[in-house]
């Protein structure tokens, strides 16, 4: 995800820009299933679009087709991912656009699944139609990198954000919540949240912060779309009063290893909290694969020192977003990495680079991606 910089900038084609664009209406709702967007041309007019919003509902695809009516047939549909040939939980695409008598289709790019990959495309073809591809998938994929890594390694790609002072302290004091950054920080912040799938703490800063985890407006009203909230806990159980569990909010699941008390999480099922557990010896990654096996996709961690010290040592961090406030803790504050870089085998060595940076309002963005992935993101402001 871009905070400062087009994405879509690299994709040539307008009408494929358009798809892209379309797509990205449905992050944070699609998940578990790709971001897709679909656009028809007739006689150079656009005579139908769509996008998939959510796993179950119709894809981008049949939205568009059913837009478009008779204007379908002998149109050229611009999609942004190959179109599918299998029953899911809906009928495959490629009939649809087949019985709709679509002439032409223009790719951005192909399913990665490799019992389909290629499938779409070669259907299409094979019955008459011309197929294109996008000269560069590398926009598409990094469109749906969250989905793409999540069918490649079986947890979500996790985007860390953290709020940090000056002097790179994550609060002002030991277990004490603190407002560390300001405007710039909050709309970022409710940036980020609004495009995830879920929204992920620590049961540790749920005790001290008592976070809502919901997304807001600049007049502080409540957005339409609230991202399922996810409680990450080890042994010890949320308190059931806490914020986070408020039945008004969304969906609030609690991650607890199986070495958590039934007893001390019963609570939070009368609460309204839905708990799935994973095995204690499989540490961070059970609970992660618990969570993509939940139906996510990709999650925005709000992380405390501990929470980040393991992503961190784990090497779970696909993308951290640095917010920096121009303010000074000092020694009270504890330090974001609990541990000592020498003792536990790190080195200084960069494992993240910087790919975006800017200025939202008073405060200082800076987003980091582990280094084999593409850098180039640009600079710029929000806010
Ligand atoms: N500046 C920021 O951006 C920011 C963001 C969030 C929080 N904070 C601050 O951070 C402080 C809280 O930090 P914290 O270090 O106490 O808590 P934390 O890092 O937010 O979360 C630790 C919690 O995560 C759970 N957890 C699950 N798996 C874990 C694993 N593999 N390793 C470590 N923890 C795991 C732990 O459960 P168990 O308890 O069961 O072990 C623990 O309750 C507060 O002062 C809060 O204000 C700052």
């Amino acid at each position: 995800m871009a905070l400062f910089s087009d994405p879509a900038v690299g994709i040539d084609d307008p009408m494929l820009r358009r798809a892209f664009g379309l797509a990205e209406r449905g992050r944070g709702t699609a998940s578990p299933n790709p971001l897709v967007g679909c656009v028809l041309v007739s006689d150079g007019a656009v005579v139908g679009e769509g996008f998939h919003a959510q796993a179950g509902g119709p894809h981008a695809e049949v939205v568009a087709l059913e837009a478009a009516g008779d204007r379908a047939r002998g149109a050229h549909a611009y999609v942004t991912l190959e179109p599918c040939t299998h029953f899911g939980k809906t009928p495959p695409c490629v009939d649809r656009m087949l019985s709709a008598g679509i002439a032409e289709v223009t790719i951005g790019m192909r399913d990665p699944n490799p019992e389909v990959s290629g499938c779409g495309a070669e259907a299409l073809a094979a019955a008459g139609v011309t197929v294109n591809w996008a000269a560069d998938p590398g926009p598409f994929e990094t469109q749906n990198e969250a989905w793409l890594l999540r069918l490649r390694l079986g947890r979500p790609f996790v985007r860390v954000k953290v709020a940090l002072t000056l002097d790179g302290r994550p609060a002002l004091a030991a277990r004490r919540r603190s407002k560390i950054t300001g405007a710039g920080g909050r709309h970022v912040t409710m940036r980020l949240r609004s495009e995830a799938t879920a929204i992920v703490v620590g049961a540790s800063t749920v005790s001290v912060d008592d976070p809502e985890l919901t997304v807001r407006d600049e007049n502080d009203a409540l957005a339409e779309r609230s991202p399922r909230r996810i409680v990450l806990s080890r042994t010890s159980a949320p308190n059931p009063r806490a914020c986070v569990f408020s039945a008004d909010r969304g969906e609030c699941v609690v991650v607890a290893s199986d070495a958590a008390s039934p007893a001390a999480l019963e609570p939070l099922v009368r609460v309204g909290a839905r708990v799935l557990t994973y095995a204690y010896r499989d540490g961070l990654s059970g609970a992660l694969r618990a969570i993509a096996a939940d139906g996510v996709n990709d999650v925005l961690v709000e992380a405390g020192p501990s929470l980040f010290t393991a992503l961190w040592r784990d090497r779970f961090i696909d993308e951290l977003v640095v917010v920096t406030a121009g303010g000074m803790s000092g020694n009270a504050g504890p330090p974001l990495f609990l541990g000592c870089a020498d003792a536990e085998g790190q080195d200084l060595a960069p494992v993240l680079h910087p790919v975006e940076t800017g200025i939202a309002q008073g405060d200082a963005v800076t987003v980091w991606r582990q280094l084999d992935q593409e850098p180039g993101l640009g600079k710029g402001s929000v806010g």
